[in-house]
């Protein structure tokens, strides 16, 4: 058995990134200000977005963009209910009403198909997300919505670096990053809007500090500027300069993580093949290129003999850890009782939140850790 744990993920940390993070604790200017704005700049270009806004989150960014677009109460925002609670929580705080599309079987994504079945008069948003670093079909998933003029906000808390028919998620439309530890790069807690609508970035810019004229950071000023008063009142959303040079510092390795991630994510499929219990999930039919944020397989409970809690748990007894992303949200105690959401009504998201689990993967694992887990998951199976 393996000696000391593995974890499901754990950042990618230099002692350079230590020093830049300290560069900044050391200026004199800690808070949102050059670093940010650099970050924000960076990220635009490496995505080949028009522009972007940095964020204390992406669950903050989601807020404030339902605010910039108008969403409230009438309208209806269409998502999946397999996500992570953030976006769901959201559009119910905008007192807006969440419709749950369901999900390719091996994708765990909402298709254009699975979209268009619960889209109504009401429906003013469509939130896709891309899961576990694959793309979504955006290209029909855009032609349905604009028919109906309704909106478009990717979820891309897990697409960084990922690619759909060539280019990457970020580059058209507007999408919502994440850069919390878990993410392909972290700022520790943080996330970038990425959008061709200069209008909608500049409400958001506006949003995420007070409803002020000016961000935390005015780059004429160099500095705040005392002048600015609230046009609307907005939240406390900003990135800090601590935050951001991490960032910067992150983001230049980007690349060379996710290629780490698409290496051991092959091993594992290949060692995987060993094990007849555990499915992966596939890549999509269409031209997209995955970032592998997460590598999330599903166990056959009935073959296996035991449930995907029980799993994880006997994983853990052998040091190895494990994610759960997600379990459906539409299940979860408030959505059950307040929305009377039930079981049934989205039979594929169910049956993958029943059996599905997060393998370890990170940039500085190796091939002998999959071993490893792979090694766990074969003794585990055995015993039962
Ligand atoms: C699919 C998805 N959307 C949104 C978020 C929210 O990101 P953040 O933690 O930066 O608010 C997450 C984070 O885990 C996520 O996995």
């Amino acid at each position: 058995m393996r000696k000391n744990f593995l974890p499901f993920s754990r950042p990618s940390i230099t002692e350079g990134d230590i020093q830049a993070v300290g560069d900044v604790l050391r200026s004199g200017w800690i808070t949102t200000g050059a670093e940010a704005a650099k970050f924000e700049e960076e990220f635009a270009a490496y995505v080949g977005a028009r522009g972007a806004v940095a964020l204390a989150s992406a669950t903050g960014g989601l807020h404030v963009t339902l605010k910039a677009l108008g969403i409230g109460p009438g309208d209806e925002v269409v998502t999946p209910s397999m996500t992570w609670v953030s976006t769901v929580n959201l559009i119910v705080l905008a007192g807006a009403r969440p419709v749950f599309a369901d999900i390719d079987r091996d994708t765990l994504m909402a298709g254009p198909d699975q979209l268009a079945a619960v889209l109504t008069p009401q429906t003013r948003l469509i939130v896709p997300v891309h899961f576990a670093g694959a793309s979504a079909d955006l290209d029909p998933i855009r032609r349905l919505a604009a028919e109906r003029r309704i909106a478009i906000v990717e979820d891309a808390a897990h697409a960084a670096g990922t690619e759909y028919r060539g280019r990457r998620i970020g580059s058209a439309g507007t999408a919502i990053f994440s850069f919390h530890p878990i993410k392909n790069i972290t700022t520790g807690e943080g996330g970038m809007i990425c959008s061709e609508n200069a209008e909608l970035l500049d409400s958001v810019r506006q949003l995420k500090f007070h409803g002020l004229g000016v961000d935390a950071f005015d780059r004429r000023m160099q500095g705040r500027a005392p002048q600015a008063e609230v046009i609307e009142p907005g939240y406390k959303y900003n990135l800090t300069d601590m935050a951001a040079a991490l960032g910067r510092r992150q983001l230049a390795r980007l690349d060379e993580f996710n290629a780490r991630r698409t290496e051991l994510a092959r091993y594992y499929r290949q060692r995987l093949a060993e094990a007849d219990e555990i499915l992966p999930l596939k890549d999509p039919a269409y031209a997209q290129r995955s970032c592998w944020h997460l590598f999330i397989v599903r166990l056959d409970i009935d073959r296996a003999g035991l449930s995907r809690d029980e799993f994880m748990a006997e994983l853990k007894n052998r040091n190895i850890g494990a994610g759960l992303h997600f379990r459906a949200v539409h299940l979860q105690k408030y959505y059950r009782e307040k929305l009377g959401l039930t079981r049934g009504m989205l039979p594929q998201t169910e049956w993958n939140s029943d059996r599905i689990c997060s393998l370890p993967l990170f940039p500085d694992m190796h091939p002998e850790d999959v071993d490893d887990v792979v090694a766990a998951i074969k003794d585990v199976l055995k015993k039962k």
